[in-house]
């Protein structure tokens, strides 16, 4: 039997690219679901596009409004009695140079990415370590090791990730519950079209990188994989996973080359 076989997991950014492929991998895998993200309609969507999609919940959430997480998650536990499995996948992405961008933005990217996810890892873990059991995943980004042009708040908020669930993990191994931190490369997802620009106004446009990159179902399958191993860190992506490798060996050469990065 597989190890999502019978797992109730929560997959937060459901609504279209990584969560939607990680959803119906999962379901694959004999998961039963809950569906999160702001718009209802594409969670039902996603739930319909997932075997046994009866079995699945939607349960629509904004991750700014942390003070909804924690009845969510009562009503979740309500419904199953359990959450094996928090994937933390829901985020927005950011266009924008440090001088040209409005400090509202910085905060917004910060309070959907990092507040948002650690308010709900928040909610979540008490029941987890009740039962001694538990897998917390967080889809934080190669943006999380490395800092590239346009990005400022965006890797600042998933370097702030990585710093969180690394102080999680070291917290609760030895109380059943494990942290997974999946760092993505590029992948083609509308993330680059959903990202906020230095004014807040949403890009709109698909990015060059995401463009040629792997899709999401792919990217699916290796994520499911390594989950399943429970590995506490895994970088998927295709060659730009060696800026990551290579920066804490070659800084001035990273430093050197990152300028050269097309940015959009
Ligand atoms: N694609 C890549 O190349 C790449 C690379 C590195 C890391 N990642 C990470 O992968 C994760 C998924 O991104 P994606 O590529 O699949 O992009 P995406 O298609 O834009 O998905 C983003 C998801 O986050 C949800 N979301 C955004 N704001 C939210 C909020 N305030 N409350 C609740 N949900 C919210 C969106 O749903 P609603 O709009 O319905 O709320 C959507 O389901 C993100 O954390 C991203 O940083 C992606």
């Amino acid at each position: 039997m597989g190890y999502f076989s019978g797992k109730v997991v929560w997959i937060t950014g459901a609504s279209s690219g990584i969560g939607e492929a990680l959803a119906i991998e999962l379901a694959k895998r004999g998961a039963s679901l809950i569906l999160s993200a702001r718009r209802e309609a594409q969670l039902e969507a996603v739930r319909g596009r997932c075997e046994r999609a009866r079995e699945h919940l939607v349960l629509p959430l904004d991750l700014t409004e942390t003070e909804s997480l924690a009845p969510a998650t009562a009503k979740v536990l309500d419904h199953f009695g359990r959450i094996d499995v928090l994937v933390n996948n829901g985020g927005i992405s950011q266009r924008g140079t440090v001088v040209d961008t409005d400090i509202a933005v910085d905060r917004r990217i910060m309070e959907v990415n990092y507040m948002g996810t650690v308010a709900l890892t928040k909610a979540v873990l008490p029941s987890m370590l009740e039962r001694r059991s538990g897998h917390v995943v967080v889809v934080s980004s190669l943006m999380g090791k490395i800092g590239t042009p346009m990005r400022s708040a965006y890797a600042a908020s998933k370097h702030a990730l990585q710093g969180f669930f690394d102080c999680l993990r070291a917290e609760v191994h030895d109380k059943g519950v494990r942290v997974s931190i999946v760092c993505p490369g590029y992948v083609r997802t509308d993330i680059t079209k959903n990202a906020l620009t230095a004014d807040g106004s949403t890009y709109d446009q698909m990015g060059h990188a995401q463009d040629k990159a792997m899709t999401s179902d792919v990217f699916a399958v290796k994520a499911a994989d390594a989950l399943a191993r429970q590995v506490e860190e895994i970088m998927i992506g295709g060659n730009e996973v060696w800026a990551a490798r290579l920066e804490p060996f070659f800084p001035r050469l990273y430093s050197f080359l990152v300028r050269r990065v097309r940015s959009t």
